[in-house]
């Protein structure tokens, strides 16, 4: 992780003063480096670390960076890590532009690996977050969102680095496809529980201890799990009176409204049982490994992935 935060460093130096003081100000406030933290641990509990896996962990952290960037203006969120957004603090373009540098930087970070096979699975990664991403503002208000497809949206805006994460130590060494597999598979469960878990925390979480302001999807459309299952089980009068509640929109008060919904209807609940569940299937898909401290610690990255503060 230490290698990872000095090649990050070296990295966001800047290339002119604007740069320099966006990637100062991001460099300021750390996020959790989950995704480093998953590689990592992956590769070695895989044995599969190679000189590559920094750089590998470097250009996916740097996908995740320029994808915040963008995702700051689409939901036109003012607090990332306990600060201002780039969007809030200097303005829209700029993070727009800004995140487009970093995924450039993060292409030739790829590049520098040399393993046309990692440049493959993490462009095919950063394409789904794409995907995701638009086809969640393609279903932004509907309410009658099913949880199936909120899954395959969460799946791709969000399991997808978390997969090829995992999967990048053995794609570096060369491991056949069927330990490949293996670990995008625990990636990609864990990273839709990660993501599960993330918006349970837009209902109940302490943005002194999340750094970003609660109350956000509801009030942008955002539809996600406790609401689709609380409108889901409260049968077809209650579910349209809710529904027509949320479609005229509203602020604080609608979010406290429907904060309400989802606790006494059992929807957060469920998301928190859910979240869980993915987790332990994510510990099922890597459980032949041979046990090693690594293999632990991904086991108690698993665990607080899903019951996370923060
Ligand atoms: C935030 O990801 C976006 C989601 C996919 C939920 P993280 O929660 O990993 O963000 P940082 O890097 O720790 O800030
Ligand atoms: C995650 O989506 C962002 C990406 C995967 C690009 P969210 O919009 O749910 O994440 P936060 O809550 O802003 O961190
Ligand atoms: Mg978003
Ligand atoms: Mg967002």
């Amino acid at each position: 992780m230490e290698l990872f935060d000095s090649k990050l460093h070296d990295c966001l130096r800047g290339d002119s003063p604007l740069i320099s003081s966006i990637a100062r100000h991001l460099l300021k406030s750390k996020g959790k480096r989950m995704r480093p933290a998953f590689l990592f641990l992956s590769a070695r509990a895989a044995d599969s670390y190679s000189e590559y896996a920094a750089d590998a962990s470097l250009a996916i952290e740097l996908i995740h960076t320029a994808t915040l960037l963008h995702d700051d203006v689409v939901d036109e969120s003012d607090l990332r890590r306990g600060q201002d957004t780039v969007n809030h603090k200097w303005k829209n373009l700029i993070s727009v532009l800004m995140g487009d540098y970093i995924f450039a930087k993060a292409f030739r970070v790829m590049v520098g690996t040399q393993s046309i096979e990692l440049i493959n699975v993490i462009s095919r990664a950063t394409e789904r977050v794409s995907i995701g991403e638009l086809r969640q503002i393609e279903e932004t208000e509907n309410y009658s969102l099913s949880e199936e497809e909120y899954l395959e949206i969460i799946a791709d805006k969000t399991a997808s680095l978390f997969s090829v994460s995992c999967e990048s130590g053995p794609v570096l060494t060369g491991r056949d496809k069927k330990e490949r597999q293996r670990f995008a598979e625990f990636g990609e469960k864990i990273g839709t529980a990660f993501q599960v878990a993330d918006d349970l925390l837009d209902f109940v979480g302490d943005s002194e201890v999340t750094g970003k302001e609660p109350g956000n999807d509801v009030l942008n459309g955002k539809v996600t799990l406790p609401l689709i299952y609380s409108l889901k089980s409260v049968g077809d009068a209650a579910g349209r009176e809710m529904t027509r509640y949320l479609q005229d929109g509203g602020g604080e008060e609608s979010f406290l409204k429907v904060h309400d919904f989802v606790t006494e209807t059992g929807g957060l609940d469920y998301a928190y049982h859910r979240a869980s569940e993915l987790g332990e299937q994510a510990l099922d898909s890597i459980s032949s490994l041979k046990p090693s401290i690594y293999h632990d610690s991904l086991a108690s990255m698993v665990r607080y992935a899903v019951s996370r503060a923060s």
